[in-house]
């Protein structure tokens, strides 16, 4: 029987600390943290994300700016917005959120970012960073794993842990995160040989593929951490994530649900990128 790790909880705690930080940050230097959210087109799920971090900054006391713009906005346009948003000092972060309709370049989107407001970790000078081990802001999904790991009290010096998805978002970083904390880290991915063979091996197992229900309890370790950043939808519209719940927690020691695991980390994670950004405006 596996403890279950409680993303809602964890993340209620974040916010908790964040709150304080930004009345402190206000009553010292009457500064809050801002935060500006670009979403372009109707994408529902995006709707969805950029509502909530909407809701996340009003909660922890921050102020926020979101552009909603029409899905027939121009390159020339967006761009123009990063570089107003880069030079106002009421904002700390910036995210725009992805995907962009396709006839935008994502990549020149993010390359425009001031590195220091770039909150999400996407621009190569943060994701240099990251790989070096001096950085500011750490990618949102792989900070709050990290953070749920963290919260299970189990030291990672020296644990063999297998992240399978070898995404620049998630995977990649990932797998340098748990590095800096002194793991022996294998990258799995859709040709990897003998999978099952490599998670076994796990101490700890992050799963990012995409694939609903994937990983069985066949290729778990017993006793290994189990942490799905998995978000998929069945045909009964219901969430399930990358790890079969019902094989997996019988050999886990931990283990995160879906939802209510990683899920709920990622905005409160985009927050505290958002809490350095301001502290680090305050000490230029
Ligand atoms: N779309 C899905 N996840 C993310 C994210 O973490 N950041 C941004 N900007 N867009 C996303």
């Amino acid at each position: 029987m596996a403890q279950i790790i409680n993303g809602k909880l964890v993340s209620a705690e974040v916010r908790e600390e964040l709150k304080a930080q930004t009345q402190e940050l206000f009553e010292k230097y009457g500064i809050r943290p801002g935060l500006a959210v670009i979403i372009v087109g109707d994408d529902p799920a995006s709707k969805v994300y950029v509502n909530n971090k909407e809701k996340g900054c009003a909660e922890v006391g921050f102020y926020s700016e979101v552009y909603r713009l029409p899905e027939q906005t121009t390159q020339e346009e967006l761009l123009a917005l990063v570089d107003k948003l880069n030079k106002d000092d009421k904002i700390h972060g910036i995210l725009c959120q992805l995907p962009l309709p396709k006839h935008l370049d994502e990549n020149a989107v993010i390359l425009a970012i001031n590195p220091e407001k770039d909150v999400d970790a996407f621009h190569p000078v943060n994701v240099g960073r990251i790989m070096i081990g001096d950085y500011s802001f750490l990618p949102c999904t792989p900070a709050g794993v990290m953070r749920l790991i963290e919260s299970t009290g189990v030291d990672i010096t020296g644990k063999e842990c297998v992240v399978i998805g070898r995404s620049n978002i998630v995977g990649k970083p990932q797998a340098m995160l748990l590095l800096h904390k002194n793991a022996t880290v294998t990258i799995c991915h859709s040709r990897t040989k003998n999978l099952a063979e490599v998670t076994r091996r796990a101490d700890i197992l992050v799963v990012a593929i995409g694939k609903a229900d994937f990983v069985t309890g066949d290729m778990v370790k017993q006793g290994a951490i189990v942490i799905d950043v998995g978000m998929n939808r069945k045909a009964d519209g219901k969430l399930t994530g990358d790890v079969d719940f019902a094989s997996v927690e019988p050999k886990a020691s931990f283990i995160t649900p879906v939802p209510g695991g990683v899920g709920p980390m990622t905005i409160s994670m985009l927050l505290t990128n958002t809490m350095t950004a301001a502290k680090n405006a305050i000490i230029k």
